[in-house]
């Protein structure tokens, strides 16, 4: 087990599913965890401490250090004040897991602005805000000379890389957020912080919701746990991981496939400008058979994996 003794975690979205075995996964290691979740449902609506609280209780019982707290993660002035609570509370900040989500699925012709606009709030803004002010707080260390080793751990989706039917809002954020990852990467290296993605599978209300009961096999290793997406998690935390930025990896069960995002492909190279006549004559003889997204269940077969709605 990666020693994270003495570090200082963050977890949004940490009161339930994937978020939660995170939370519990990073105390294991010997992390002190700010436990973040507003309590919403699954659309984003209400709010409950009782999750976060509960988490709290089951790091302290494994003998860890853990705090609630209940911010929004999608807004500016509440993600800085939970950066400031895990500082004021442990001493430190090493490790912010943005995990918090929400879901609101519809064909896009049917798609309503509101809809739109919750995803791409919790989702993308729910990835900012907090890498933003945990970045502040890093580079000020930096400057003031101190070794920073910080972690930022992103979660995209299957949805996202693959892009799933139904969910254009979600898709789009979740895309969003590996290009987030690829910039903050690149920005972030300088103050010694590195950022990855997740782009995780599990048995939890989010899937369960949309693909109805995931039951766990009668006996065995059960590829659905929400726990399997953690051990990555804690590996990137890792001091010895601290040269490894801007990767996104795909979870399912035991694998663990590193993806690789968009890169150069089939090229159409000339001396001039090409002109639209040629461009299309290129195109079909080069595509004879069209070309179109394979769809998420195939790349996720690709990619080692299956989709939770065929379990
Ligand atoms: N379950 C999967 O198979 C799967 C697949 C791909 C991606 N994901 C992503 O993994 C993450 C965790 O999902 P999950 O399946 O564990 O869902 P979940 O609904 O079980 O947990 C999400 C948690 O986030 C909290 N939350 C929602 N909005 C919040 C906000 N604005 N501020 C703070 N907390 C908020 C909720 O209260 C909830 O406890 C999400 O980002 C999700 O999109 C999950």
């Amino acid at each position: 087990m990666p020693n994270l003794q003495g570090k200082v975690a963050i977890v949004t979205g940490a009161g339930r599913g994937i978020g939660r075995e995170h939370a519990l996964a990073l105390a294991r290691a010997g992390a002190k965890i700010l436990v973040n979740d507003l309590g919403a449902s699954l659309a984003g609506e209400g709010t409950d401490q009782g999750p976060a609280h509960d988490v709290v209780r089951e790091i302290e019982a494994l003998g860890g250090e853990a705090a609630a707290n209940g911010e929004n993660v999608a807004g500016f002035d509440g993600a800085k004040r939970m950066v400031a609570a895990a500082v004021e509370t442990f001493g430190q900040l090493d490790i912010l897991v943005n995990n918090a989500g929400i879901l609101r699925d519809r064909m896009l012709v049917n798609m309503e602005e509101h809809e739109w606009d919750a995803v791409i709030e919790v989702h993308l803004k729910g990835h900012f805000a907090p890498t933003r002010h945990a970045a502040a707080y890093w580079r000020e260390r930096a400057k003031a000379g101190d070794e920073v080793r910080g972690r930022v751990i992103n979660t995209s989706s299957p949805s996202g890389v693959f892009g799933n039917v139904g969910q254009v809002n979600y898709g789009a954020a979740k895309a969003g957020i590996v290009g987030f990852t690829l910039i903050a990467a690149q920005e972030l290296q300088r103050y010694g912080v590195t950022v990855n993605a997740l782009a995780p599978n599990a048995r939890t209300r989010m899937t369960e919701a949309a693909f109805g009961e995931i039951p766990p096999p009668a006996d065995g290793f059960d590829p659905a746990d929400p726990a399997n997406n953690s051990p990555i998690v804690v590996a990137l935390c890792a001091d010895e991981a601290q040269h490894i930025t801007g990767q996104v990896f795909f979870v399912y069960g035991g694998v663990v496939n590193m993806l690789s995002g968009w890169e150069a492909g089939e090229l159409f190279a000339s001396e001039q400008r090409w002109h639209p006549d040629a461009l299309l004559q290129e195109l079909q003889s080069r595509l004879p058979d069209g070309a179109a997204p394979p769809g998420m269940l195939e790349s996720m077969h690709r990619a080692g994996g299956q989709s939770m709605r065929e379990r």
